[in-house]
């Protein structure tokens, strides 16, 4: 088959170059924004005069029915067309004719590809930052019924103090925020358009680069074609964007994998979003966050892998940037069904409140409480207040038992200057609201969090 770029060529291309350097295997996932971008493209040259109005009408008639057959599955894609953008506009010459042949007038593939992606991307943007805010929603609403239920608050993976569980959850609202706003953010920032931009040096004609950046939706044109035609950044940005995304999405993952063990018994995935083992029955297995946990490797791979793709490359285009799209394709799926099942398997798991009290009795959570007492009540220096705490905690374990359960008689012992007072302090329920500082998990604090989250999710638009 003749290649649209063969008039210097003397013999054909091996069918093994056809297969490595084509990307129209997965760049017609772009079909809908070369489209546009072509609409766009031909009525700015209508418009400065560079072709006739029955030719920007016949290209523009001709596009639509090029995507008509795209989306009706007619459309015939032909890996010898390398890549979309080729296999679109010949089939658009086919349809119209010569007139076809106009619209890659003041135009390349480079400033093409670069709108393409890049308004795919600023798309996706949006788009993930609303599969958040309903993974948002679902964790806000279940940290409305659990302002009051203990869980014990770790460091270390080790039992530190008495929190409530909306706290905790809370914390992972606070991350989804970050991240809703980073992908808000990416899409403002690379709203520009590098139409126009031709190769690499802008064109001879009398283009008008404002009229297709508004077009498309874009709310500039790009500073400098020779940057534009090989910057990735938004690319990147999209990459690590995600990445850090799942990085949460996998924090938390691996609190859902420990809580639905034995051991932990904080929760219960359904049914829905576990599975059975092959060979032991009795099991009840966590995939679901195990594989967001495991997905997340592969994200980050995808950003590691583009910016080794980007770094050695000199000004301008370079086909190794046609790597940039599997990965970006890669991540921003697996983004997608990451967000909408870790929102699913939340929404229906069952939260067991018992067991996290029960937990909470178990490595004497409310000792900084005693120590916090002696430096209050009895004027001693937290040095020594932590010391003698030290020994009541010494003390609880010799007899088995959690600090908050030692008599009075036993605490005194240990130091004289402890009265009756001390008491309720070191109960875990006084302990959680003691903590009342901002940002603190006393639930009249936690409160003050689930509000200012429901009302940011309430103000997001999206
Ligand atoms: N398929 C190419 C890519 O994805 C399009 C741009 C090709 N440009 C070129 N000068 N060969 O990057």
């Amino acid at each position: 088959m003749e290649k649209m770029w063969s008039g210097r060529f003397q013999e054909g291309a091996s069918s093994l170059l056809d297969e490595f350097n084509a990307s129209i295997m997965f760049d017609r996932r772009l079909y809908k924004e070369d489209i546009e971008g072509s609409i766009a493209h031909a009525q700015m040259l209508r418009k400065q005069g560079i072709v006739t109005l029955e030719e920007c009408d016949a290209m523009i008639n001709g596009l639509q029915q090029v995507l008509e057959e795209i989306e009706t599955g007619v459309f015939i894609w032909n890996i010898a067309d390398e890549d979309l953008h080729m296999a679109i506009e010949k089939r658009l010459t086919a349809l119209i004719g010569e007139s076809g042949g106009k619209l890659h007038t003041a135009r390349s593939r480079n400033d093409q590809v670069a709108v393409d992606f890049r308004r795919y991307v600023i798309r996706k943007n949006l788009e993930i930052a609303a599969l958040i805010k309903s993974l948002m929603e679902v964790i806000v609403s279940m940290a409305a019924r659990h302002t009051d239920t203990l869980i014990p608050g770790m460091t270390h993976l080790q039992h530190a103090q008495p929190i409530n569980f909306a706290f905790h959850l809370l914390a992972y609202a606070a991350m989804f925020e970050r991240d809703i706003e980073r992908f808000r953010q990416s899409a403002r920032r690379n709203n520009i358009s590098p139409l126009g931009c031709a190769a690499l040096a802008g064109t001879p004609h009398n283009i008008d680069r404002n009229m297709t950046a508004q077009a498309l939706g874009f709310e500039g044109v790009s500073t400098n074609c020779l940057d534009t035609v090989s910057d990735r950044d938004f690319a990147l940005e999209m990459l690590f964007n995600i990445a850090t995304m799942m990085m949460h999405i996998s924090r938390l993952s691996e609190e859902l994998v420990m809580w639905s063990s034995y051991e932990f018994g904080f929760v219960e995935l359904s049914d829905a979003y576990a599975t059975g083992s092959s060979i032991m029955p009795q099991k009840k297995n966590p995939d679901v966050p195990e594989l967001l946990r495991g997905k997340t490797g592969r994200v980050n791979g995808n950003l590691i892998s583009l910016l080794t793709v980007m770094k050695g490359l000199p000004l301008a285009y370079n086909k190794d940037t046609q790597e940039d799209k599997e990965g970006v394709f890669d991540s921003i799926d697996t983004a997608e069904l990451s967000l909408q099942i870790l929102r699913e398997a939340l929404a229906t798991m069952q939260v067991k409140t018992d067991a996290m009290q029960r937990a909470c009795k178990i490595g004497h959570l409310s000792a900084t409480d005693l120590a916090d007492y002696l430096v209050v009540h009895c004027n001693i220096p937290f040095r020594t207040a932590h010391f003698i705490t030290g020994k009541a905690v010494a003390r609880a374990e010799e007899l088995g038992i959690d600090i908050s359960d030692l008599s009075f008689e036993e605490l005194h012992r240990i130091d004289a200057r402890i009265d009756e007072s001390v008491m309720p302090k070191l109960q875990l329920n006084h302990s959680m609201n003691a903590r009342i500082s901002q940002g603190g998990t006393a639930t009249v604090r936690t409160l003050e969090q689930l509000i200012y989250f429901e009302r940011y999710l309430k103000e997001l638009e999206l």
